[in-house]
């Protein structure tokens, strides 16, 4: 296993998220515990990218229950049924990719930190139908996630699915 991860800090978005998932692979390859992996996951994004909070959120019943993550605390239950709750609750039910620019536009945002401004939200869905997870990404600024983040935080979950689901 990699001991550090490296990543070029001039690199363009999509070569660090390259650079990533390569060294993503080599971590969890010889790994079969699902949350030590999450867990090396969400530090190894943290670690790339100037987010605010990187993180997990695991399916449990009707609510999503926090999981391994970086950044400040955070809210440890999410409703998704029947009524969903901020836009990790919305992700795992719509089973779609959520890209927030302004969350303070976003009707039921969970504000775990007042300093988060905008989100990205990727779900995996299991056998089309059931969500087991989240992958939560939320920025200091306005407008930080895009379809290069949309692409490879979905690369990053089909990782995950192909390994653990
Ligand atoms: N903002 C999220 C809640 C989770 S935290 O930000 C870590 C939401 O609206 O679902």
């Amino acid at each position: 296993m990699a001991e550090a991860l490296i990543i070029q800090e001039n690199a363009s978005k999509a070569d660090k998220y390259q650079s990533l998932i390569s060294q993503i692979n080599s971590v969890i390859d010889g790994e079969e515990n699902l949350i030590a992996n999450l867990a090396n996951i969400a530090a190894m994004l943290h670690e790339t990218f100037d987010n605010l909070w990187t993180g997990f959120y695991l399916a449990d019943g009707n609510t999503l229950v926090l999981g391994p993550f970086q950044g400040p605390l955070a809210c440890t239950r999410i409703p998704v049924e029947p009524i969903a709750r901020g836009v990790c609750g919305v992700s795992a039910k719509e089973q779609k990719t959520l890209i927030v620019p302004d969350v303070d536009k976003f009707e039921g945002h969970i504000a775990c930190s007042s300093s988060s401004r905008s989100e990205i939200v990727v779900p995996l869905v299991s056998d089309e139908i059931q969500t087991e997870l989240v992958l939560d990404i939320d920025s200091l600024e306005l407008n930080t996630f895009d379809e290069v983040d949309q692409k490879y935080c979905e690369e990053i979950i089909s990782l995950i699915k192909q390994k653990h689901f």
